[in-house]
């Protein structure tokens, strides 16, 4: 079955990765949930989608020039809604332990969105805290920098990698195999029936970003995608 994973959690009816966000993904049954990790300037990783602090709160600059705690200070609800004022930046720590009473087969897709390059240590980092978790057979860690998922892989192997992708990719699965990564993540257009089953026949999981639109959901359920994750999980877990 395929499984529908709420972008930055339930993101149509709440601030992308905030707490409230990911409650209501988990009220909504969604089958799993998404979300974004920064490192601040002290080395805690954070949920936040853009590098700067200016479009989801009301701070300015980048995520790595705070502390985590000025970073509690802002306000990462009201640009959403005003009812949201109390929602801060949470924590990846905050996050998981929200997702420790879900099902054994929820996913929580932990997307990198810069490796140690730009973070350093952030692979050691997120790997400490998934196992302070006990939760790592629910992690499904996935980066656009596949530098940062390679070290991720060789440093645990339990964990389960993925790799994302925006462009046309020639026979996924070549890449994927030769670096043991479990799962390609693509951008929803780009995928077809040919690309899924070439994934599956050689043991890779296939999960679609960032799928809103009801018709093109059903096509790709019918053509067996692994997952869809979308900002409307309260419209596409109907179609599963
Ligand atoms: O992980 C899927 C998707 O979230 C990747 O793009 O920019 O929304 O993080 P972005
Ligand atoms: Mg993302």
């Amino acid at each position: 079955m395929t499984k529908i994973i709420a972008h930055r959690g339930a993101s149509s009816i709440a601030p992308e990765n905030t707490l409230i966000a990911f409650k209501r993904a988990i009220e909504l049954n969604s089958h799993g949930i998404e979300l974004d990790v920064h490192m601040t300037k002290n080395g805690v990783p954070i949920v936040i989608h853009d590098f700067d602090l200016a479009r989801t709160t009301n701070g300015k600059g980048f995520v790595n020039d705070f502390n985590l705690e000025a970073i509690k200070k802002l306000d990462a609800g009201s640009w959403f809604g005003s009812e949201f004022s109390q929602e801060k930046i949470p924590t990846l720590e905050e996050v998981l332990e929200l997702c420790c009473e879900t099902d054994d087969n929820f996913i929580i897709n932990v997307e990198l969105k810069a490796g140690s390059k730009v973070y350093p240590e952030i692979e050691e980092k997120v790997l400490r805290i998934f196992k302070q978790y006990s939760i790592l057979d629910k992690i499904l860690v996935s980066s656009f920098d596949h530098y940062a998922i390679e070290k991720i892989g060789s440093l645990e192997k339990d964990v389960k990698t993925a790799v994302l992708f925006s462009a046309a990719v020639v026979s996924p699965w070549r890449y994927l195999s030769t670096l043991n990564f479990d799962a390609y993540h693509t951008a929803w257009h780009r995928l077809d029936k040919d690309i899924i089953e070439g994934c599956h026949r050689n043991g890779l999981i296939v999960n679609a970003y960032t799928l809103d639109d009801m018709d093109f959901a059903k096509l790709l359920i019918s053509y067996g995608v692994d997952g869809i994750i979308t900002n409307y999980p309260q419209n596409l877990l109907g179609l599963v």
